[in-house]
């Protein structure tokens, strides 16, 4: 992250700044893909994000420039035409026409400079941070009432509905609502949520970049999505249900036979009991049961393989060496999947010689590094200074 993000405001716009922002990434201890089927899930917000620097202009023009994509150089659109164009600037231009859309009166353009260390691609949410950060700059600049939820729901209604990928509500409202060494048990059904508190006496979280970059708007994700849906649809042939995740593994095992496409079956299934373990990770949290805990991130892996299959031979190889390294109470892919990164929850006095070991198995295996790093868990966006 550059520090001098005022600087190059200053720089490059010729003029003073108004606003400074930061929204951090997620990292999401358990409940994958579940957010979009009524589901729970445990994500916190991590201290690696973006921050943005912005002030407003007294015209329609809207201008953006990002440390991270500098060879794009300076991207101008217009407030009154805000179209796709497949660049970095379709984020924060995605959540200035969903305020439009739902009635917000942004009356000027502004200029913004971004700069973040959020590797891109990697499951860590840079898209939803950037989503949740440019919100909560429009709140800052035009003085807009919105609530960190509502950022995070903006958020998701603009990369549904102007970038295209279908995901769920989870990343969004972690970047906007996370608390510093929290969790946050959000059921997404509802909405409703409760902070759980995740110590750092015992043990660390330790996330491994397999630098297999995902793409979430590539179809997969979305198949995956209209999978559910079909298996749903297969239920309430004969089910009265709202979502899959409406279902307890039991009454899954009692209807299965409604869904008749296997593919769909194993999706649903997924669901279901990664739902379940969602719901006995936060409790074995709070009774401070790490070991259990870990259990459930391990066959929360296990699942996304098999099942949901989102995995990919990296991520499995990272997962697996993992499981044997001693010290880890549990690990997993994090994330959409396909590459990204695992989350790992390592005993403190073994972080250093399980970060040691999983790199060089990786090295040895694929011949490329992977970028391992221990996380805090952070506050949700906020602004920086006036
Ligand atoms: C991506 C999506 C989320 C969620 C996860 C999988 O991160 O943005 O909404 O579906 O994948 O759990």
């Amino acid at each position: 992250m550059m520090n001098n993000i005022v600087e190059i405001f200053e720089k490059i716009y010729c003029r003073p700044m108004q606003v400074h922002c930061f929204a951090p990434g997620r990292v999401n201890l358990i409940g994958e893909h579940t957010d979009y089927n009524g589901g729970h899930v445990f994500p916190c917000a991590i201290n690696l994000g973006i921050e943005c620097v912005a002030a407003k202009r007294n015209n329609m023009k809207l201008r953006f420039y990002s440390t991270n994509f500098a060879d794009a150089g300076v991207i101008e659109a217009s407030l009154d035409a805000l179209s796709y164009d497949g660049a970095w600037s379709d984020y924060p231009k995605s959540v200035i026409h969903t305020f439009r859309q739902f009635g917000y009166e942004i009356p000027y353009g502004a200029d913004f400079v971004f700069s973040g260390n959020l590797p891109d691609g990697a499951g860590l949410s840079s898209s939803a941070a950037l989503e949740v950060l440019t919100g909560l700059v429009l709140k800052e600049l035009f003085n807009i009432p919105v609530t960190g939820q509502e950022l995070a729901v903006f958020g998701q209604f603009a990369e549904n509905h102007f970038i295209g990928v279908s995901c769920g509500i989870m990343d969004q409202f972690a970047s906007a609502m996370g608390r510093a060494g929290y969790a946050i048990l959000l059921d997404t059904n509802i909405l409703d949520f409760e902070y759980a508190p995740v110590s750092d006496d015992d043990a660390t979280l330790v996330i491994v970049n397999s630098n297999v970059k995902h793409s979430l708007a590539s179809s997969a994700y979305n198949d995956r999505r209209h999978e559910c849906e079909a298996a749903l649809a297969a239920l309430k042939n004969e089910l009265k249900v709202s979502s899959l995740c409406a279902l307890t593994p039991a009454q899954f095992e009692e209807h299965r036979h409604l869904i008749t496409d296997d593919i769909c079956k194993k999706r649903a299934r997924h669901a279901i009991y990664e739902n379940a373990r969602t719901i006995d990770a936060a409790k074995a949290l709070k009774a401070g049961d790490l070991s259990r805990f870990g259990t459930l991130m391990n066959e929360s892996h296990i699942s996304l393989r098999d099942d949901y299959e989102v995995s990919c031979a990296e991520l499995d190889f990272l997962a697996e060496t993992a499981w044997n390294i001693k010290g880890v109470y549990g690990a997993r892919m994090t994330g959409g999947g396909f590459g990204g990164c695992t989350v790992n929850l390592v005993k403190n006095s073994c972080v250093e010689t399980f970060m040691n070991k999983i790199s060089a198995a990786y090295k040895e295996r694929f011949s490329r590094e992977a970028y391992v790093f221990a996380v805090k868990i952070a506050d949700g966006a906020h602004r920086i200074k006036a």
